[in-house]
C-alpha cells in the first residue's frame, strides 16, 4: 500500500439475502482528499459506508485502513481506529441535550477510554462552535430543525476525532443557502482538521463543486471513476446507454427495489381507474362522473397534508400512495354504483 492511501477497498461484496447491495467493489482513497460517491437510489452507497464503518460485515473482500485490515471489525473498534460516519437519516438521542449528543461522539471515538467527561465536554463545545450550534448546546436534540440536526450529526462525528469522515447525504433536504454554508464547513474540515472525506451526495452541483474525484455506483457496481469534469462527460455518454439510467442520479430520496415493485402494483388500480373514467366520459358524460370528480376535488381540498421536514422519505411515499389509492377506490365505488 502506498503511504498516500488511507483506505483501500478490495473486492468487497455485501449481500442482503439474495440481493447483492455491493458487488465486488474496489477503490482507493488518498489521504486528505474529498471523494464523492454518487449513484441512483439503491446503488449501494449507504451499504458500502456501513460496511466500511463496521456496521455490516461483508461476505467477501478486504478493507484496509491506514495499512491495517479492518474487515469485519465491530463498529466501536472501527470508530476507535479513526473512522466516523454521519447517517443519511439523522436520528440523534432526542432525550439528550445537544452537548451530550456530541459528548457521546467524543467518548466513543478515537479517544475512547483515554478521556474523561470533562475532556469530552471540552471537545463537544469546540465542535459545536465549529458547526455553529454552540448557542443550542443545552437544548434537547429532539427540538432541533433538520439543518441543525445535520450540523449536530457532523459535530458528533468530528468529536470522535476521526482521520476519515464518511458523510452520507449531509446536504439532502437543505435549502440552497444552507447547502452553500455546509459546503464551506466541509471544506474547512479538510483544510483546518486535515481529514480525509468520502461523501455520498445527490446534490450534484455541490458534489461536483467540492469533490476532487468521483466514483459512480450502479446496482452495487462501480461504473465510472475520475475527476468531476470527466465524470460529467461520461454521464452524458452513459445517457445513450439504455442499460444505465444515469438520469436518476440526482433524485434525492431513499428507495428500495422491493418497495418500488410494491409501488408499481399499487399504481395498477389507478391505471384501471383512469381507463374506466375515460370510458365513462367518452360514453354519455353522466352526472355521476361529474359528481365523482367534485367529490375527489373536495376530498383533496379538505385534506391538509403536512410532511415533517425530517420524515423518512420512504414512509412519506407509502403514505401518499395509500392516500391516492383511497381516492381511486372512491372513484371505482362511484362508477360501480356502490
Ligand atoms: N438492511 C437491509 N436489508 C435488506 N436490504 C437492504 C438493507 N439495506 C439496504 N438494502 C438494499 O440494498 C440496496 C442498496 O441500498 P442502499 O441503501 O445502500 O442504497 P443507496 O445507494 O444508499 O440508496 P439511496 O440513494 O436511496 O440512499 C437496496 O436495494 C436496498 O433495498
Ligand atoms: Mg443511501
Amino acid at each position: 500500500m502506498s503511504e498516500a492511501e488511507i483506505l483501500v477497498i478490495k473486492n468487497v461484496t455485501k449481500k442482503f439475502g439474495g440481493l447483492v447491495a455491493v458487488n465486488n467493489e474496489s477503490f482507493k482513497v488518498r489521504e486528505g482528499e474529498i471523494l464523492g460517491l454518487i449513484g441512483p437510489n439503491g446503488a449501494g452507497k449507504t451499504t458500502l459506508f456501513r460496511v466500511i464503518a463496521g456496521i455490516y460485515k461483508p461476505e467477501s473482500g478486504r478493507i484496509i485502513f491506514k495499512g491495517k485490515d479492518i474487515t469485519g471489525k465491530p463498529a466501536h473498534q472501527v470508530a476507535r481506529m479513526g473512522i466516523a460516519l454521519t447517517h443519511q437519516i439523522v436520528r440523534p438521542f432526542g432525550d439528550l441535550s445537544v452537548l451530550e449528543n456530541v459528548m457521546v461522539g467524543a467518548l466513543y471515538g478515537k479517544l475512547a477510554g483515554k478521556i474523561g467527561v470533562s475532556e469530552a465536554i471540552d471537545i463537544a463545545i469546540e465542535k459545536l462552535k465549529f458547526v455553529g450550534l454552540y448557542h443550542k448546546a443545552d437544548e434537547l436534540a429532539s427540538k432541533l430543525t433538520l439543518r441543525e440536526k445535520k450540523a449536530l450529526e457532523l459535530a458528533r462525528a468530528l468529536a470522535a476525532q476521526p482521520d476519515l469522515l464518511l458523510l452520507d447525504e449531509a446536504l439532502a433536504g437543505l435549502n440552497p443557502r444552507e447547502v452553500d454554508e455546509n459546503l464551506r464547513l466541509i471544506r474547512r474540515v479538510k483544510e483546518e482538521m486535515g481529514l480525509t472525506i468520502i461523501m455520498v451526495e445527490h446534490v450534484m452541483h455541490a458534489v461536483m463543486n467540492i469533490a476532487e474525484r468521483l466514483i459512480v455506483l450502479h446496482y452495487g457496481e462501480k461504473i465510472a471513476e475520475g475527476p468531476p469534469e470527466a465524470i460529467a462527460n461520461n454521464v452524458r455518454d452513459l445517457e445513450y446507454d439504455k442499460s444505465v439510467n444515469i438520469k436518476t442520479i440526482p433524485i434525492a430520496i431513499g428507495r428500495d427495489r422491493a418497495l418500488s415493485l410494491l409501488m408499481t402494483l399499487l399504481i395498477l388500480p389507478y391505471i384501471i381507474t383512469f381507463i374506466l373514467v375515460i370510458i365513462n366520459i367518452l360514453t354519455p358524460l353522466t352526472l355521476m362522473t361529474l359528481a365523482t370528480i367534485t367529490e375527489v376535488y373536495n376530498v383533496i381540498r379538505r385534506f391538509k397534508i403536512t410532511i415533517p421536514e425530517d420524515a423518512d422519505p420512504q414512509v412519506v411515499r407509502v403514505a401518499l400512495h395509500y392516500g391516492l389509492l383511497l381516492i381511486a377506490a372512491m372513484i371505482i365505488g362511484d362508477i360501480l354504483g356502490l
